[in-house]
């Protein structure tokens, strides 16, 4: 069967050179006469991958000296906790905007440890906007700030991030991370699951300011503490090292495409061919409000359960597949990760247009 166009959430799409790159030395990586998944993480080659792989983020995201990059385990669900353990000192509060399912999941992880000031939320219009917050809202003596720049399910995305002061600002940019140019100096962490814009699951990079590291909670696990990792260069035990490989991988294809900033311009024109056609279509549209769009996670409805399920059905057929929206909002979602081509964009609003004028 021939590749099809796979719109998935996570694990989404990875380029198709990254693919054939890991098929050619998935047996025999370079001199080493075995697979990376055979190799032991503390070997001569798998230290160069994971530098190289440390190298080339570093790179990709301009990130300054006094952060430190770690490739750890857990998912970004892991961090919902860890965060609080490793920052928590003494209000144990946390400045939130709640946009969605993700907020609300750090939210409750939080609660575990602490509390949790709420800036502002959009669950009144259904998390189809990014709230304007107020900044005598922001506490001064929280322990951070935190936000999801891009909210995989809901489709919004911020585009200018708030000026907490002393405040660290913490943001799970797990499925728009090195989509566009961000100022990492903004932030105290970021933080992202590997699988939609990195490489495969298994993988979550943290980037955390140095300040941050090495005053966790009494009660932290060894492996919930960042200094455990940054002492041991993310070698404190076993990582996961074919992700790291393929990560690498993944970060010399982008490094090649231009870089990030490149990657941005080929994202928006992507995005804007799927939003161009959905403003103006007369059986699909955009539940969220234009400013706050996401560029990675696009929903779209018809309004009828069963021309959507009719719709998901008949793109399938068609090689485009993995759109139906996610279970808790229905519908329809089109992920449009780094490594979609333009092509596979245009291909599904060439099926929508047959498939508006074939159920008008
Ligand atoms: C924004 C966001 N945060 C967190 C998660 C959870 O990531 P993981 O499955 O790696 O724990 C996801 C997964 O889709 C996500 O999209």
């Amino acid at each position: 069967m021939a590749r099809v166009y796979n719109f998935s959430a996570g694990p989404g799409v990875l380029p198709e050179p990254v693919l054939k790159k890991a098929a050619s030395e998935l047996v025999e990586y370079k001199e080493a006469g075995m697979s990376v998944m055979e190799m032991s993480h503390r070997s001569k080659a798998f230290e160069e991958i994971i530098q190289s792989a440390e190298r080339l983020f570093r790179e990709l995201m301009q990130i300054p000296q006094n952060y430190h990059v770690l490739f750890l385990q857990g998912g970004a669900t892991s961090q919902f906790s860890m965060i609080p353990l490793n920052l928590f000192r003494k209000s144990n509060k946390v400045d939130l905007v709640h946009t969605g399912t993700w907020t609300k999941k750090a939210m409750e992880e939080i609660k575990h440890y602490g509390t949790v000031n709420l800036i502002a939320s959009s669950e009144d219009k259904n998390f189809s906007y990014i709230p304007k917050l107020e900044k005598n809202k922001f506490s001064k003596d929280a322990e951070y700030f935190y936000i999801c720049s891009n909210n995989t399910i809901e489709g919004t995305r911020y585009t200018a991030y708030p000026d907490t002061g002393g405040v660290p600002l913490i943001a799970d940019m797990s499925s728009h991370i090195l989509s566009e140019v961000i100022d990492v100096n903004k932030f105290g962490i970021i933080f992202a699951g590997a699988q939609k814009n990195i490489g495969p699951a298994g993988l979550t990079i943290i980037v955390v300011r140095e300040d941050l590291v090495g005053h966790a909670m009494e009660i932290t696990p060894v492996m919930f503490n960042y200094a455990t990792h940054v002492e041991n260069k993310s070698l404190y035990n076993t990582p996961p090292t074919y992700s790291i490989y393929m990560a690498k991988l993944v970060f010399e294809w982008l490094k090649n495409l231009g870089g990030v900033a490149a990657m941005q311009k080929i994202n928006k024109e992507k995005a804007d061919i799927l939003y161009n056609f959905l403003d103006n279509s007369s059986i699909f549209k955009s539940p969220i409000v234009r400013e706050d769009r996401s560029l990675m996670n696009i929903p779209f409805v018809t309004g009828s359960k069963d021309l959507d399920a009719k719709f998901v059905k008949e793109a399938k057929n068609a090689g485009l597949v993995t759109l139906e929206g996610h279970r808790s909002v229905g519908g329809m979602r089109a992920s449009i990760y780094n490594a979609m081509p333009a092509e596979g964009v245009k291909k599904l609003v060439d099926f929508m247009k047959k498939f508006e004028s074939e159920n008008k």
